[in-house]
């Protein structure tokens, strides 16, 4: 008797076929340079777990800095997004990561204009002070925030990390486009302005 055709198997689906389904490629990484108030550090933790951020490199902090103890962080983002505590923050870039100073320079390119890496290290420097000569000199690109004056710190993470998270999810996006001003509804009625 003829042996009964098995029903061909399914084809099993290569790994190499299939698309990823992360919304962004690539990663960002949040890395304070000798941050001094753990409110500041706290609001970046939080930023960071909302962001998604691969990672948060806390360095040259003070030592007594307790990460589990931070009022601005009251869900413990560090249980969920790795933190590594360290004496310089390039002891930490991954590789092929570019690390990115954020800070008011004036010869800063404008985060409005900025296209992100697709693997970034954002440094940010302390409350007291500016990043050094020697880490903006090490970093491959520096960004600033366009505002007259520099920004609280752990704002300017969350502007950053926003500003990534928009263009990541609308990459057509330009300056100009969404404009309130251009919107019929609400542009307020001036000749010529
Ligand atoms: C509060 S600021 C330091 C204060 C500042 N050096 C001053 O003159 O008062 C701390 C850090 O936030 C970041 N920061 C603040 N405002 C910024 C801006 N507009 N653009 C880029 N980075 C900014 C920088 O990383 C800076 O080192």
């Amino acid at each position: 008797m003829a042996r009964e055709q098995q029903p061909s198997r399914p084809k099993k689906q290569r790994a190499s076929d299939r698309v990823s389904e992360r919304p962004e490629r690539g990663y960002a990484i949040v890395a304070l340079d000798s941050p001094t108030d753990p409110v500041n550090v706290g609001h970046t933790l939080r930023a960071a777990m909302c962001f998604d951020t691969r990672l948060v490199v806390i360095a040259n902090a003070d030592p007594a800095l307790d990460l589990r103890r931070l009022p601005s962080d009251p869900g413990r983002a560090w249980r969920h997004t790795p933190v590594l505590r360290v004496g310089s923050v390039f002891e930490s870039l991954p590789f092929d990561c570019t690390p990115v100073a954020v800070e008011l320079t004036d010869d800063a390119e404008d985060l409005v204009e900025f296209q992100h890496p697709e693997r970034a290290c954002y440094i940010f420097g302390p409350e007291n002070g500016s990043l050094s000569d020697e880490t903006l000199k090490r970093c491959d690109r520096v960004v600033k925030v366009p505002v007259s004056l520099p920004l609280n710190l752990a704002a300017t993470v969350n502007v950053v990390l926003y500003d990534r998270m928009l263009k990541v999810r609308r990459p057509g996006i330009k300056p100009g486009d969404n404009n309130p001003r251009n919107d019929p509804g609400t542009a307020p009625e001036r000749d010529g302005a």
